[in-house]
């Protein structure tokens, strides 16, 4: 398609809670449920499948309240070519503003032969498919008596014959079928061949502009999301997929990719979307976490690592221009812009770059030293996170700088039906003065860096507190990581100990420590310069 002319726009048919639910162990909740429906509205979904109500008193439920409580969508139900499934589809669809019934059938010879072997439904394979096509027919006219809006799918569409699933689909599309899903529900064809079939069923049906063919492919062999696009190239103006790829088996086709894919490409595939990628990311993050399913770090938009650089040849590439190894922004998706990640691939540039975004500053004298202790650093940990860094340079600092509060002691108490309660005993080496302060808190280590606070009174937020097990086992060597920092630079401050609440005093005071020798450095040069400026002053009055 040429560039001028005007862009179609492709329907969004979310099957997350219907098709991505079914993926063995992804049930989730009717409450979860509804919180995703409210995600997947504001994401820009047109569709919402909420779920197939015959199927379980919870999914049934489910629809109800989605249909009830979400706003914007359409929202669907999903109900085999029967009579009872119409009608509890129909019936927790009740009320809604826009609602669709999905019904469906097979159509494969596979299918017939397997799933409909017994005589009612014909002796021979001719007669069998005459009866599906009637129950398909019948099915979508109980559907139009609840909505004018009837979906029909002709399950596993991939693998049957093209003039009978033609056959199919004008009986459907005459008795008032809207939208015509044609699946390829065994994740069987490749693109051009799922393209083809799309082509060639519109080719071979009469219908109105109001008709909208749909494309819902399974992953087996890793190509839903290229047999969708296919289908959309071949003039397909519905899309069905789930947040994450999450479904039966391998999955569905992965909206995120789709959006994306429609978006990036848009001068190839010349039609738009309502989704606003910007959400995608919260709404993986949901489903993962709802779904149980962990989205791999490899995912493309959505993944951890989509859009991150460890390589140095491609962190010094996309810090001249990102545009070098990217081509779309980690913001538009919703995702951390923080693209370099510091492991034992990169190379100078991204690292100095991002210790200066860190605020701190390093002499050239000292890059060599610290670029060689990060490699030695890089070596051991698979990733450097800021903590890391911020300790690396802070101990090239701290060697000249004498540490301004001790931990003399501590005592924490904690128990059943107690309120955690810690007590330090801290040196102000400044002053040689002995500070003792006691405090209350959520938990031990809370109470412990509140004791902290009251004894060392250097105002800065915890940006972050992690704890990492060095060895195995209960009596486990814990790495204890802080970074505190108040809107300027950050201050790291690292310990271990078998004591992991020890390790977290004494981390939490090595990063006080940074911080208070930052001031102190910051007020001598305040000093130094005042006193510069009292002398001119003096000098000009004179
Ligand atoms: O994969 C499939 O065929 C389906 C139908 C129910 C649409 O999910
Ligand atoms: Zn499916």
């Amino acid at each position: 398609m040429s560039k001028q002319q005007p862009m179609d726009s492709i329907i969004i048919f979310d099957t997350t809670l219907r098709d991505g639910e079914q993926a063995p162990g992804g049930a989730m909740t009717i409450p979860e449920k509804v919180e995703i429906a409210h995600h997947l509205q504001r994401l820009g979904v047109d569709v919402i499948e909420a779920g197939f109500p015959i199927s379980s008193p919870a999914q049934f439920e489910a629809v109800r309240r989605i249909v009830s409580e979400v706003h914007g969508p359409t929202i669907c139900a999903l109900a085999r070519a029967k009579p009872d499934d119409i009608d509890a589809a129909g019936k927790a669809l009740e009320g809604g503003a826009k609602t669709r019934i999905h019904t469906f059938i097979a159509t494969s010879d596979i299918h017939l032969n397997a799933k409909f072997a017994d005589e009612r439904y014909g002796k021979t394979l001719s007669d069998k498919r005459q009866v599906v096509k009637k129950m398909a027919v019948d099915a979508v006219l109980r559907a139009k008596a609840f909505t004018p809006d009837v979906e029909f799918s002709a399950e596993d569409a991939g693998r049957t014959e093209t003039a009978y699933l033609c056959e199919v689909v004008q009986a459907v599309i005459d008795a008032g079928a809207t939208t015509i899903n044609l699946p390829d529900t065994t994740g069987y064809c490749i693109p051009d061949e799922y393209g083809r079939l799309i082509r060639e069923v519109m080719d071979g049906c009469t219908f109105s502009e109001s008709v909208i063919f749909s494309t819902h492919c399974h992953d087996d062999l890793g190509l839903a999301v290229a047999n969708s696009l296919s289908g959309v190239q071949a003039g397909a103006r519905q899309v069905e997929c789930t947040i994450n790829g999450i479904g039966e088996r391998a999955g569905n086709a992965a909206l995120e990719e789709i959006a994306m894919a429609l978006v990036v490409r848009a001068d190839h595939f010349n039609v738009k979307t309502q989704i606003n990628p910007s959400f995608l990311t919260d709404t993986s993050k949901l489903v993962s976490t709802f779904s149980g399913f962990v989205v791999q770090h490899n995912k493309a938009i959505v993944g951890k690592n989509a859009f991150s650089h460890e390589a140095g040849i491609h962190q010094d590439g996309v810090l001249k221009s990102r545009e070098t190894y990217e081509i779309m922004r980690a913001e538009d998706v919703g995702q951390d812009s923080q693209a370099i990640r510091l492991g034992r691939h990169s190379g100078r540039h991204g690292l100095f770059n991002r210790i200066a975004q860190l605020g701190v500053k390093i002499t050239d004298a000292n890059k060599d030293q610290i670029y060689n202790d990060f490699v030695a650093l890089a070596d051991r940990k698979k990733e450097i996170n800021d903590t890391d860094l911020l300790n690396l340079v802070h101990e090239h600092k701290q060697v000249k700088t004498q540490p301004h509060y001790k931990l003399e002691s501590f005592h924490c108490s904690v128990g059943t039906g107690q309120e955690p309660k810690a007590t330090v005993v801290i040196r102000d080496m400044r002053k040689d003065e002995v500070i003792e302060k006691s405090a209350t808190g959520d938990g031990p280590i809370d109470a412990l860096f509140r004791a902290i606070d009251h004894a060392v009174n250097e105002g800065h937020d915890l940006v972050n507190y992690s704890i990492r097990s060095v060895t195995e086992g209960a009596d486990a060597f814990g790495e204890v990581s802080i970074l505190i920092g108040l809107g300027g630079p950050l201050f790291a401050g690292k310990a271990s100990s078998t004591d992991v609440i020890h390790a977290s005093a004494e981390a939490y005071m090595n990063a006080l420590n940074s911080l208070a020798a930052h001031r102190a450095e910051e007020e001598s040069i305040q000093f130094v310069n005042s006193g510069i400026m009292q002398a001119f002053g003096s000098g000009a009055s004179e």
